[in-house]
């Protein structure tokens, strides 16, 4: 689901564009010190290797990059702060409980300033000389975590010749900037590239996800020891849209496994622990009481619901600091897995991203997706379709799920809930495609492939890249690619998925004209991608093309059965894993 965005005060630069656009100055981190240089260059390096944008840097594993980012969360307390702050002496102060490596400052509903240090005991440090604020009216509840307020004892003398404060940028660009940046580009494969770098999660924006996890697991490690909090889903996947939710998941580690084989000797130890009828019940039984803990609790956790219903159990609320709407589930491990696979998929060819980007923009402009729950298809969906298509290409830009199990080593075998999760984690061992298509002719040819796709009889299921014939009658069958019968796009209905092969036809249509079409970047009229995006003018192709556009009554029709699909009872589906939808 969207996330409300963070403040803008500066952008990062784009590489492939042209000089004419006008782009503010870009910041990145003040980093004193040598560890931090080499922090930075590290950073540099982890960025192109996650996103898999550096074909010769070898490429790291999903569980490397969790643990080192989950490793430096720990290190780093976040901390509000007065706007005039001064930034030299306020990182002096804190400098006093060790060395900093990193920091940056952004802006959501004020400042907030993300301070790394080198080491995790100088949070300690700080934790000691720092105070319950003590109110008037109110009764603070104490709490000790790394989410700190910083005033200055003495204002007037500590800002006077500070330079403004430079923040980093969480949010997307406006539909105005992104056309005039896509209008200047120099082919719609640079529109492409231009669409996901300006989208795509920032270094920063990274760090405060997995800082906002670590926050959180602090308050649940106060009930369950050795949990940890993780972020998966769009997060981490590579995937994610500046504004996307997060989506954590409580592992609850050794302590929620049974373990035969941890002591040697004559006796087996077990902890005296409280039973319950099911697996399911003891899910919602943890995810409430973690739900109540953050409601009471939880600086700056705000909006708590407790879904526990769904099908799978989940704890929704605002973080307000770094303004991301978070979804915290447990027991959720193949959706773990999920991410870790379409990281895979997504570091293998720079094309799989940049095209994921385009049709999820391209989405979401239509209102083929939607931040409520309802028909609609998810991103998700969306992905698993676009690496489908990618299976499909000759030669196949991407492998199949199969094939990757085939390339598994002992070390990758991985079953859960009895189902074989099994695929190579190392990304060196797969061999890059020798497929050279451009990414122009391949939008064209996703909007094409869809667009006449035999969705009343097959399957789409990236295990097997090939179509199957559909198992049920769901309009839109898109296979699990773990729990096998299950359908992860059940919820779509007929008019939602007639409105997606319409847009594709158009759309296709509308990239065939291109070449034809294509302005002079001098005047400065929207071509390509730009035109894909703006609703209006598809729609508008499509009227003069079509004549053909639905009543008002059947649009309304459509419209409510949408939302009566989306009721509560609806939510306890039978589909994939998710029953509220959390899509942006
Ligand atoms: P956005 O949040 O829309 O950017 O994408 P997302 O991939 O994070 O989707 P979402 O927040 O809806 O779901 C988070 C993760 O849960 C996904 O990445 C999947 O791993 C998993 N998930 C979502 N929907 C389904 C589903 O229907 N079936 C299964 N098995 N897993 C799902
Ligand atoms: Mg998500």
């Amino acid at each position: 689901m969207a996330a409300r965005g963070v403040g803008m005060l500066a952008r990062l630069p784009l590489c492939a564009q042209r000089g004419q656009v006008l782009r503010p100055t870009h910041r990145l981190l003040s980093c004193p010190g040598p560890v931090a240089a080499d922090l930075k260059r590290e950073e540099q390096s982890s960025r192109n290797v996650e996103t898999g944008s550096e074909d010769k840097i070898p490429k790291k594993k999903f569980s490397e990059v969790q643990k080192e980012r989950r490793e430096q969360a720990q290190r780093t307390v976040l901390i509000h702060c007065p706007s005039k702050i001064s930034e030299k002496k306020f990182l002096k102060y804190l400098s006093q409980h060790g060395p900093i490596s990193n920091h940056f400052f952004y802006e959501s509903f004020g400042l907030y300033a993300v301070v790394e240090f080198c080491q995790k005991e100088s949070i300690t440090s700080l934790q000691n000389v720092t105070r319950t604020p003590s109110m008037d009216t109110e009764a603070a509840i104490p709490f000790k975590s790394r989410f700190f307020n910083v005033k200055m004892k003495n204002p007037s003398n500590q800002t006077s010749e500070q330079p403004c404060i430079r923040c980093s940028n969480h949010t997307p660009p406006s539909s105005k900037k992104l056309s005039e940046l896509l209008c200047y580009a120099e082919s719609i494969d640079d529109q492409l590239n231009t669409l996901l770098k300006e989208f795509q999660l920032t270094e920063e924006d990274i760090k405060l996800r997995y800082l906002t996890c670590s926050l959180i697991e602090d308050l649940a490690a106060a009930y369950f020891q050795d949990c940890t909090v993780r972020p998966f889903g769009s997060s981490v996947n590579s995937f994610g849209k500046l504004g996307c939710d997060l989506d954590m998941f409580l592992d609850l580690g050794e302590i929620g496994k049974f373990n035969t084989n941890k002591t040697s000797g004559n006796f087996l130890m077990e902890f005296q622990v409280k039973n319950v009828s099911s697996e399911r019940i003891a899910t919602q039984k943890i995810l409430s009481v973690i739900g109540e803990c953050l409601d009471h609790f939880g600086p700056g956790c705000v909006g708590v619901q407790k879904i526990l219903n769904a099908r799978c159990p989940l704890v929704r609320f605002s973080h307000q600091a770094s303004g991301f709407q978070c979804d915290l589930t447990t027991n959720n491990g193949i959706a773990l897995k999920s991410s870790e696979l379409l990281y895979i998929y997504g570091a293998l060819d720079s094309r799989v991203r940049a095209l994921v980007f385009c049709i999820r923009c391209w989405a979401r402009a239509h209102s083929l997706t939607s931040s409520i729950p309802g028909s609609w298809i998810t991103n998700f969906s969306l992905t698993m379709m676009v690496i489908f298509f990618l299976q499909r290409r000759s030669p196949p830009i991407l492998p199949t799920l199969d094939y990757l199990k085939t390339l598994a080593g002992a070390e990758d075998k991985c079953i859960i809930e009895g189902h074989n999760c099994t695929f190579v984690s190392d990304l060196n061992r797969i061999k890059p495609s020798g497929n050279t298509e451009t990414l122009e002719s391949l939008l064209k040819e996703f909007f094409e492939y869809f667009g006449n796709f035999a969705f009343n009889k097959n399957s789409i299921n990236i295990r097997q890249g090939r179509e199957q014939n559909k198992p049920e009658s769901s309009p839109l069958h898109i296979q699990n690619p773990f729990e096998t019968s299950l359908n992860i796009s059940k919820n779509v209905n007929q008019s939602q998925l007639q409105k997606f092969v319409d847009l594709a036809r158009e759309s296709a249509w509308i990239l065939s004209q291109e070449d034809k079409d294509r302005p002079s970047p001098s005047s400065n009229r929207p071509w390509g991608l730009a035109t894909l995006l703006l609703p209006s003018v598809v729609n508008s192709v499509s009227l003069a093309k079509k004549k053909r556009k639905k009543p008002a009554s059947e649009r309304i029709k459509n419209l409510l059965e949408s939302i009566k699909s989306s009721s509560p009872e609806n939510d306890t589906n039978t589909n994939g894993k998710r029953t509220v939808s959390t899509q942006a």
